[in-house]
């Protein structure tokens, strides 16, 4: 079986971070999303795997994934430039699938639990696709699906007004080459895009059998900087203590913390887990790092005060305000005006961005 990660699209509701990368990228638990994916395909035994660019750099893709070796795989890059859908992207891939089944992982999926089972029983049986699903509270705001007592697809609706069930479709799906020609059947929808759902819609009306497989554990969608933070606090629930850097005297780590090599937590500071620290990092000196927190390679945090959240690498935060619930690009730069706009706070904010203060 081949795989395919989905690292297209343009990431609309992630700008501004999305203006300088692709989403797939932004780090969860200081792990970029796309590994995650790679590393459940991987370990279900699946490592020829193609990987959609879009038009959002995607050279910073390649620069990460390389060829696939350091991760145990073999990458293929397929182009698919401008985000035409899902189904247009799996397109793209023919021939790069053949004739061999496939597993297509939206790349800024994360999931816990991993996908062998579900890998394992598409490869033992003849269904002709395999869909993963998951109980949400939501389910207008996803493609839905209906299933009969045996747990085979009734129906599927994209984002449907009066959902028939709570089951959101995952962005995992088990497909072989009988989907090529039902996409190229497709007429682009109102989002002028080749819609997966519509394309397992017409498998289904086919008579085909398409099998559904729930949810374990948890599955997280990281479109929207709310899920980010979900996914990463998530992700945070499970991490293994570890410390390579160093924590001075008189200052303190809490709970569960991974601090990476040659960071440093000085003096007055307190790092309460469950957090990550990166590689290279200053942290302090009168420094709160709280529960649910990753800083990422080469950060400097002094006299800040933060958590549930996400700073991305290489930033800069010097600051008393507290800062929670944020998602903080690489190379920015937080600090007090303090002393200059007694009354005011100074911004340079860029376009797309929202601020709660
Ligand atoms: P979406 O989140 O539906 O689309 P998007 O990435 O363009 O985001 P936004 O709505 O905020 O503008 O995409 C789901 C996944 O599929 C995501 O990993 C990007 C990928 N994708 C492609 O690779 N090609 C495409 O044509 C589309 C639409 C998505």
């Amino acid at each position: 079986m081949k795989g395919l990660i989905l690292a297209g699209g343009h990431g609309t509701r992630l700008r501004p971070l999305t203006h300088t990368g692709p989403k797939q990228l932004i780090p969860l638990a200081n792990k970029p999303n796309i590994l995650y994916c790679l590393e459940d395909l991987r370990d279900a035994g699946i490592t020829d795997i193609g990987v959609i660019l879009g038009d959002v750099m995607p050279e910073k893709v390649k620069e990460l994934l390389g060829d696939g070796q350091a991760h145990g795989v073999g990458i293929t890059y397929v182009v698919q430039g401008f985000p035409a859908g899902i189904a247009h992207a799996i397109l793209c891939a023919e021939s790069f699938l053949g004739d061999e089944p496939f597993c297509v992982y939206l790349g800024d999926n994360v999931l816990k639990g991993g996908i062998r089972p579900m890998v394992r029983e598409f490869e033992e049986h003849a269904y002709d696709a395999e869909v993963m699903l998951c109980h949400v509270p939501n389910p207008e705001k996803f493609g839905v699906a209906e299933l009969d007592p045996k747990g085979h697809i009734l129906s599927l609706i994209e984002k449907p007004k009066a959902p028939k069930s709570d089951l959101a479709l995952v962005g995992i799906y088990l497909l072989r080459k009988n989907i090529f020609p039902i996409i190229r059947s497709l007429k682009p929808s109102w989002r002028n895009e080749l819609e997966i759902t519509e394309a397992l819609d017409h498998l289904r009306s086919q008579g085909r059998s398409i099998k559904a497989h729930i949810v374990t554990g948890w599955w997280k969608d990281t479109g929207k900087p709310e899920d980010i933070l979900e996914a990463n606090h998530l992700l945070l629930e499970d991490i293994e203590h570890g410390i390579e850097g160093t924590v001075e005297p008189g200052a303190r780590v809490e709970g569960r913390v991974r601090i990476g090599a040659r960071s440093v937590v000085k003096t007055g500071s307190v790092i309460r887990g469950p957090a990550v620290i990166g590689q290279d990092c200053v942290i302090g000196p009168e420094t709160y790092v709280g529960p649910y927190t990753s800083i990422g390679d080469g950060s400097r945090l002094v006299g800040a005060d933060i958590e549930s959240s996400i700073v991305i690498g290489d930033a800069i935060i010097e600051t008393r305000h507290k800062i929670v619930n944020s998602l903080i690009g690489r190379y920015a730069t937080v600090r007090s005006a303090e002393g200059r706009l007694p009354k005011g706070q100074q911004l340079i904010i860029g376009e797309n961005s929202a601020l709660f203060l």
